[in-house]
């Protein structure tokens, strides 16, 4: 009897229940209050939800504005619905059973939810095979320890906790308020205050807009979190008047700058965590956190079956010609211009980026028809990985040794000790290290690309001349420059993007997306620094100060510059900052960080360096297939890396359009003077000799 009466007090201390609940009773009653709740309002919401808006739909006898139809671009849903919809459900059914419990008094047993939550717990069990050769389309199994590390359709891990506003701080209510009590700013007033006012720095002195938009192709890559489904495109406001609804987080924006004053804005999706376990609000990430090229190989089965041709290995293509994209659905992109389709979703955002997807598109093509050339043995399957695994490989030394060494810094990336070595390998896999994209990255510091983006897109000729140029608005998910030959085209915009120097990176951002993003005619648009800003507040992001402390810099103590105030930032932003936050521990992570002062030989300040470094370190440490690892069969063999190593974007650039010269590095413009312009064919090469690393002989019995 007294062993009874010390085990169910000891129950009751891990659980903090009183001493008659058995380990589960609080936690299935809970769960299954959730689990009505949910379900009720899932249903709800296909029934009654507002209805899909495409352009020009007629919705309760009201033409619908044509920009909210942009919101469904917005939402980037990439794979079929059911893969979002299951693991949302999981999410929202343990975030509710905690909200529940907490709100009865009672402490959620880690294990006991868990176990309660398992039938409705959609992460799946991953069985892996240690000898597989390839790193799956899905990113699952890349940790053999922690098969779900980096998987796409998974919650994103965080730097820090959450710091949201709801009273148990599980995510119902985004970061809303001040230190001091009261509302946060309004992103729109910290937008036009800290984005236009004062002195900007002219166009980079260097770097090219093919910089600018091989930072958004690799996000796309690393990143995508889809928006709150019910309806894809949903909206938020009703006219002037913010809708409120859960899924909602619209705000306000001054009277004559935009059509209304309300400023559309759809929360993101949710993701279960940690075997559904009790706990707050994770966002998703349905790409997969590898910088592994799944936004053109797609980050699903599904996705990836789709773009492949199974009877060559090759990626389907389109266009009259057959070197575009192949055909996707309309509702990916506006106008009447046709659509593409590839990995990801967002592949017309710009056609600058449209531009690098059909880069990589036509880069695999070609070495597999070499590659087939070379080994007539292998089949369409073994063609499609072993091409897929070079171009991701090539792609890794793009990113870790001619991109991010422009944004981060050589000298930094030297220390982080992830600057890739000139030959051989460099093998600093570490299966302790986790991978996956932290909430924090890609909500404050990756957009710092966001200030890059110039007004136009162009076209160049062969030698280097302006051909044409048009406004950015009215290039957001149109095809029509990529697929017009004559005057843009691939060949012109490249071109153009290689030699056009985009603005410095710095606190200022283009009008074309801060006032006129995704806009159908003059007024409707939206303003993407806002948007920014309160994307941070939706996800929880704490405060740029405790980023600070986080990364080891001094926290702000006075909204001023100088050492007891903003250490980082100059006088004139610090200023700006003080007439916009009452509390420096109110900062938003993207409003701080994107106005510090740039450190040295960067592209970005002191924090949104570090926290860019960190995961930079975790992408490479943490990927067990990535392409300098010394690891048979996953790996390269020697003659194979040195190929590897030898490509540059550059060469990527001259063998799949027509660009005639070339500078060698493909990021510095050859208007900065920097380097001469060099016919193509002396950049490296990448045909059947370099390819001939890849000949097998094959076994004969
Ligand atoms: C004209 C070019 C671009 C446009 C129109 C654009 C537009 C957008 C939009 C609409 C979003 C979603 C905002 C939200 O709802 O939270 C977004 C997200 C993002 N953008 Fe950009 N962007 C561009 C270029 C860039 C560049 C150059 C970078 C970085 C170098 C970048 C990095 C990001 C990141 C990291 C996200 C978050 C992605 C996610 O986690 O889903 N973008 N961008």
């Amino acid at each position: 009897m007294a062993l009874l009466w010390w085990l169910l007090c000891l129950v009751s201390t891990v659980c903090g229940h009183g001493p008659s609940n058995f380990i589960g009773d609080y936690e299935t009653s809970a769960i299954m209050e959730a689990v009505n709740t949910v379900d009720g309002h899932h249903h709800q919401m296909m029934v009654f939800g507002q209805p899909r808006t495409r352009a020009g739909t007629i919705i309760n006898g009201k033409r619908m504005n044509e920009a909210m139809t942009n919101l469904y671009l917005f939402s980037r849903h990439m794979s079929g619905p059911e893969y979002t919809d299951t693991m949302t459900r999981s999410a929202k059914i343990s975030c509710m059973a905690t909200q529940i419990m907490l709100t009865r008094g009672d402490v959620p047993n880690d294990g006991a939810f868990q176990q309660k939550m398992a039938p409705f717990c959609s992460i799946p069990k991953l069985r892996c095979n240690p000898s597989m050769r390839f790193r799956t389309v899905d990113g699952g199994c890349n940790n053999l320890n922690f098969p779900l590390r980096g998987r796409s359709h998974t919650a994103q891990e965080r730097f820090l906790p959450p710091e949201y506003g709801d009273k148990f701080n599980l995510g119902y209510v985004p970061r809303v308020h001040s230190k001091l009590g009261g509302p946060l700013p309004n992103p729109r007033f910290i937008s036009n205050i800290l984005y236009t006012k004062g002195y900007s720095l002219p166009k980079s002195p260097l770097y090219n807009v093919a910089l600018t938009t091989f930072g958004q192709f690799l996000t796309h890559d690393v990143s995508s979190v889809p928006l709150s489904r019910g309806n894809p495109d949903i909206e938020c406001c009703d006219g002037n008047k913010p809708i409120s609804r859960p899924e909602c987080f619209s705000f306000k924006v001054p009277k004559g700058e935009f059509e209304t004053t309300c400023m559309s804005f759809t929360r993101s999706e949710s993701a279960p965590y940690k075997q559904c376990g009790p706990g707050t609000r994770n966002q998703m990430n349905q790409a997969t956190s590898y910088v592994d090229l799944s936004v053109a190989y797609g980050s699903t089965e599904e996705d990836t079956s789709r773009l492949v041709d199974k009877r060559t290995g090759k990626l389907i293509s389109g266009g009259p010609k057959g070197c575009l994209l192949p055909d996707g659905p309309s509702e990916n992109c506006m106008g009447n211009s046709g659509c593409f389709f590839s990995g990801d979703t967002r592949h017309s955002e710009i056609p600058e980026l449209t531009t690098y997807h059909i880069l990589f598109h036509r880069e695999h093509n070609r070495i597999v028809d070499i590659l087939c050339k070379l080994n007539p043995h292998w089949t369409p399957d073994r063609l499609f990985q072993e091409t897929r695994k070079i171009l991701i490989g090539i792609y890794q030394d793009i990113v870790y040794n001619e991109y991010l060494p422009i944004v981060l810094g050589r000298d930094r990336m030297k220390k982080l000790g992830i600057l890739p070595t000139v030959r051989g390998y460099n093998t600093r896999y570490d299966k302790n290290i986790d991978a996956t994209i932290r909430n924090s990255f890609s909500v404050a510091p990756l957009r710092f690309g966001h200030a890059q983006i110039i007004n136009h897109v162009g076209s160049a000729n062969k030698d280097r001349s302006l051909r044409a140029k048009i406004p950015l608005e009215q290039n957001f998910f149109i095809t029509t420059a990529t697929r017009d030959e004559k005057v843009f085209g691939v060949d012109g915009i490249s071109r153009w993007m290689t030699t056009e120097l985009g603005y410095h990176a710095d606190r200022f951002i283009a009008d074309s997306i801060r006032n006129k993003l995704f806009e159908t005619r003059p007024g409707n648009g939206f303003d993407l620094a806002s948007v920014d800003i309160q994307r941070g507040r939706d996800h929880g992001i704490p405060s740029y100060n405790a980023f600070r402390k986080f990364c080891g810099l001094k926290p702000a103590g006075l909204i001023k510059s100088g050492p007891f105030g903003l250490p980082d930032h100059d006088p004139q932003a610090a200023k700006l900052l003080s007439t916009i936050y009452k509390h420096p521990d109110d900062i938003d992570l993207m409003a701080g960080g994107i106005s510090e002062v740039n450190m040295k030989g960067a592209l970005v300040g002191p924090t949104f360096g570090c926290l860019m470094g960190l995961q930079f370190v975790n992408s490479r440490v943490g990927d067990r297939f990535f392409y300098e690892n010394e690891f048979s069969p996953t790996g390269f063999t020697p003659a194979q890396l040195d190929v590897i190593k030898m490509q540059t974007l550059s060469s990527l650039f001259c063998r799949n359009f027509k660009m005639g010269v070339m500078q060698p590095n493909a990021f510095v413009s050859l208007l900065a003077g920097r380097q001469p312009a060099v016919p193509c064919e002396k950049l490296p090469q990448l045909g059947p000799l370099e390819l001939s690393a890849w000949k097998e002989i094959p076994f004969k019995h």
